[in-house]
């Protein structure tokens, strides 16, 4: 099942109701997703106690659809405790170091994956914006050359590969966003089994994500900034109602608007796919 031949959405989450919440929208609508944990939700939680969570949160009849995947992450020590934990996807980011580097750190990381049968996500490019601390180093528009992407593909290992294309992590607000579809489409003519991953989903126009999907071999989107402007928006109507203390209001109606805000983008996928 994974990584499925569709497009699956990875929707990070960071508490209770937004597992919840995302859970509750791959229910819905039976289609696979990676439920995906910053390093910086990991250390908060501790590896052991967040598996546990979404073990407990995660029915059984929902487990062939859900990847549990570690989001950008440079530390060796924690992707280790992650797969010992119950990672099933961990993703290495070592995409600010030079090209030699990056291949040597994401294979490593291969082969520490292996007898978990975790899968690997490896990164080459710049993605802008910032998410958990990564990726405010350099330019979006810094797009990596083709050969250095497939060097990267055939020497890493990695099963999944992100390409910095243009897009950024948080709002497009200050800064259209521009995918350049060149690079991915040239890399999904050249490596056509390999699983490509866009980061910065939040506000990619939605025809740039059709095209990247259809064309630019992308199986995996990652959605964090509308996941949380779906909780911070039912917080901070929660807030101005008449009684904010009935907290258990503010979680039904966060998991609520998680799950409306992961739906969207399934049904989004699936119908383009
Ligand atoms: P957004 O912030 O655009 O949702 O991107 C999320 C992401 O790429 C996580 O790695």
């Amino acid at each position: 099942m994974f990584p499925p031949a569709s497009t699956a959405p990875a929707f990070n989450v960071f508490n209770a109701e937004s597992i919840l919440g995302v859970l509750s929208a791959a229910a819905a609508s039976s289609h696979p997703i990676y439920l995906q944990t910053s390093a910086s939700t990991v250390r908060c939680f501790s590896p052991h106690a967040l598996a546990a969570m979404v073990h407990a949160l995660l029915p059984a009849s929902l487990r062939p659809l859900v990847r549990l995947h570690l989001d950008h992450c440079s530390d060796p020590d924690l992707i280790r405790a992650c797969l010992d934990a119950g990672w099933s996807s961990v993703m290495i980011d070592a995409s600010a170091d030079p090209l030699a580097s990056n291949i040597r750190r994401t294979s490593e990381i291969v082969a520490l994956a292996k007898p978990y049968h975790a899968l690997v996500e490896g990164e080459i490019g710049v993605v802008g914006g910032e998410e958990d601390g990564f990726e405010s180093y350099g330019a979006p528009d810094a797009i990596p050359a083709l050969h250095d992407v497939l060097r990267f593909i055939d020497d890493s290992g990695a099963d999944l590969v992100a390409v910095g294309a243009g897009t950024r992590h948080g709002h497009y607000s200050d800064h259209p966003c521009s995918l350049h579809h060149h690079i991915l489409e040239a890399v999904h003519l050249a490596r056509p089994d390999t699983p490509l991953v866009l980061h910065g989903g939040t506000g990619i126009p939605l025809d740039d994500v059709a095209r990247a999907v259809r064309s630019g071999g992308i199986r995996k989107l990652n959605i964090s900034t509308a996941i949380k402007d779906a909780w911070l928006a039912s917080q901070q109507a929660h807030l101005a109602s008449p009684n904010p203390h009935r907290i258990i209001d503010s979680v039904q109606n966060s998991i609520a608007a998680v799950h409306e805000s992961a739906l969207t983008v399934i049904h989004f996928l699936s119908s383009i796919q």
